[in-house]
């Protein structure tokens, strides 16, 4: 397996055996990393960290990562290059690519990254952006083969707004690792009819099942996942907040929910998550949204935080999992072979 020279930009473009060996090769990286075994192989790589939006996990994650495999690292922030304000994406695609060895982007338009990746002539890593978010899958897929042992045969549902990049890109994971899907959500949240699809004739050839329903018993029944995010992503506007809380207050997941799923089923987010009171942007929908929707009066959204604080809760392990698969990729994309 050789994926060097590659651009990760969307799993659509990767077999399940590639996926595969991401996820192996993670497992290997971090085994290495708990037992202190050094894996500085690309001491003479520099990658550079573009950033439209902000974050936390995939920022830390890509730093960290690079400089554990030797690497250097450049932060552009949303307000530090004179990408988009003076000089197109084109344009900044070819400076970087003279300069690095690798180009992670987190951003809006799927076009940019699209883009950076046709004229930067380096690989291109995809951080997040408005319809995809595939790095966080694998470090979910890595979070579910550790506690489950597989991957295939895992019923997975995803609660919420299924058509934001989350939404879409377990539904393609699932489809290629032959998982059984469910999106759970009101149908206007629902992925494009053409993505689902294209996921469908994958789910085809590699045993998975997609599964579509507005019906919260339904859509958890017996499920080994329940996986949830926020109601509104990063580069909405503030409008929608009230639209989407009406559309998915019934989805919010909590205790009754969770003990519809299977007796060993486990709680999974992508973070950052509403769950309690301690967010400024919690606090503001609390006092806006509370009177008409008590369950939002704590700040809680997408999960209670009973759910989130729960036995069943793994989403640090799965935060930290984001680092061993980040590492994997950059690894896997700018090096012929590891041993
Ligand atoms: N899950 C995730 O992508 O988190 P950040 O926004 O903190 O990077
Ligand atoms: N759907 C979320 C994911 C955050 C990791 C967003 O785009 O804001």
């Amino acid at each position: 397996m050789n994926l060097k020279n590659r651009n990760f930009i969307t799993l659509l473009d990767f077999t399940p055996e590639e996926i595969h060996h991401l996820i192996t090769l993670s497992s290997k990286l971090k085994s290495e990393k708990y037992e202190g075994i050094e894996h500085k192989v690309l001491t003479d790589k520099n990658v550079v960290l573009l950033f439209q939006k902000d974050s936390t996990r995939t920022r830390c994650a890509f730093e960290v990562g690079a400089q554990d495999l030797g690497m250097s690292t450049t932060y552009l922030g949303p307000n530090g290059s004179q990408m988009n304000t003076k000089e197109s994406v084109k344009d900044t695609a070819r400076v970087l690519g003279r300069m690095y060895d690798g180009i992670e982007f987190r951003g809006y338009k799927q076009a940019d990254v699209d883009s950076l990746a046709n004229h930067s002539g380096v690989p291109v890593w995809n951080g997040l952006t408005d319809i995809y978010h595939p790095t966080q899958i694998l470090a979910d897929f890595l979070t579910v083969k550790e506690i489950f042992g597989e991957l295939k045969g895992i019923k997975f549902t995803y609660v919420g707004d299924a058509r934001n990049n989350m939404g879409n890109s377990l539904m393609i994971g699932a489809a290629k690792l032959g998982m059984h899907f469910t999106g759970l959500a009101p149908k206007a949240l629902w992925p494009e009819q053409s993505l689902i699809d294209t996921c469908q004739k994958i789910a085809d050839e590699t045993g998975a099942t997609l599964n579509f329903t507005e019906d919260t018993i339904e859509g958890a029944a017996d499920a080994d996942v329940i996986y949830t995010d926020v109601w509104v992503s990063m580069g909405e506007p503030k409008d929608v907040w009230k639209e989407r809380i009406d559309q998915l207050i019934d989805y919010q997941v909590d205790e009754d929910m969770m003990k519809q799923a299977n007796k060993n089923a486990i709680f999974m987010h992508c973070l950052p998550a509403f769950h309690g009171p301690d967010t400024d942007l919690g606090k503001d929908i609390a006092k806006t949204f509370g009177d008409t929707y008590p369950k939002l009066k704590n700040g809680e959204m997408e999960v209670t935080n009973a759910v989130f604080e729960s036995d069943k809760s793994v989403v640090f392990q799965e935060a930290e999992n984001r680092m061993h698969t980040i590492k994997a990729v950059m690894l896997a994309t700018l090096k012929d072979h590891y041993e």
